[in-house]
């Protein structure tokens, strides 16, 4: 016999007058291979026309879905009830703008970072369209695939106790850009730009290193790796300098 769940949601609409954060309950059958987000739709299609939440892909590809599953951030189209207890509870990602229930605007911040850390290709050269285009090292370019596998879920920056007390913190979200860039060496940004971006405690000095974003980052990016290269490119600046 399958098991009745009981889903414990946070549900607030920052836009309608008078209305107050609370959290309600809702009951459903489990079926198989159910995941949180069919069930979110269910419920609904069913018992809350008027619940707020995102999704685009349903596949772990667009990072719309991410939310807070029993205290954890993650994909809730990649959850499966299966792998939860009876009770499921449901809020929306902290530290990100709270659009309603469990949908928040995670756009914002990602904009704002890519700003921050110019997050396009800085060099001098004339594009020329008819050019043939310019092999890769395959080590180098398999180091810029895994960092462009970044789906900006936002679930690191909901895990990371840092962005909570010093929200101009770039994250790991944005230390991954930054590394995606430094390895690309059609990237001309000089060693001092490099060093300014990120010796602050916006950058890689902010981070304390308890590394969350690498447990939650529903990618499996290696974020590890990433920080430990940034932290080893900063180190050789300072000692040429
Ligand atoms: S290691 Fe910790 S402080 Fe650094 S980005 Fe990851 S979660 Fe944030
Ligand atoms: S680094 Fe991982 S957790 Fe963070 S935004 Fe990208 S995919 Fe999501
Ligand atoms: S709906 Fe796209 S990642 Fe979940």
């Amino acid at each position: 016999m399958g098991r009745t769940l009981t889903f414990k949601i946070f549900r607030y609409n920052p836009n309608k007058d008078n209305d107050s954060p609370q959290v309600e309950s809702y009951q459903m059958e489990e079926t198989q291979r159910l995941n949180v987000f069919t069930a979110l739709n269910t419920l609904r299609e069913t018992q809350a026309s008027d619940l707020m939440f995102d999704f685009v892909c349903r596949a772990g590809i667009c990072g719309s879905c991410g939310m807070m599953i029993n205290g954890r951030p993650t994909l809730a189209c990649r959850t499966l009830t299966s792998d939860l207890p009876e009770t499921i509870e449901l809020y929306p990602l902290p530290f990100f703008k709270l659009l309603g229930d469990l949908s928040v605007d995670t756009g914002i911040w990602f904009r704002e970072m890519a700003e921050k850390v110019e997050s396009w290709i800085h060099t001098q050269e004339e594009f020329d369209p008819q050019a043939t285009e310019e092999r890769m090292d395959n080590d180098i370019a398999n180091k810029i695939y895994e960092a462009e596998r970044c789906i900006e879920c936002g679930c690191c920056l909901a895990g990371c106790a840092t962005v909570q007390v010093y929200p101009d913190f770039l994250g790991a979200a944005g230390l991954n850009r930054i590394g995606r860039l430094m390895n690309d060496p059609r990237d001309q940004r000089g060693d001092q730009e490099w060093f300014e971006l990120v010796s602050t405690e916006s950058g890689v000095f902010g981070c304390i290193g308890m590394m969350a974003c690498d447990d939650v980052c529903p990618k499996d990016l290696p974020l590890l790796e990433v920080f430990s290269y940034i932290r080893r490119k900063l180190s050789k600046i300072e000692l040429s300098k």
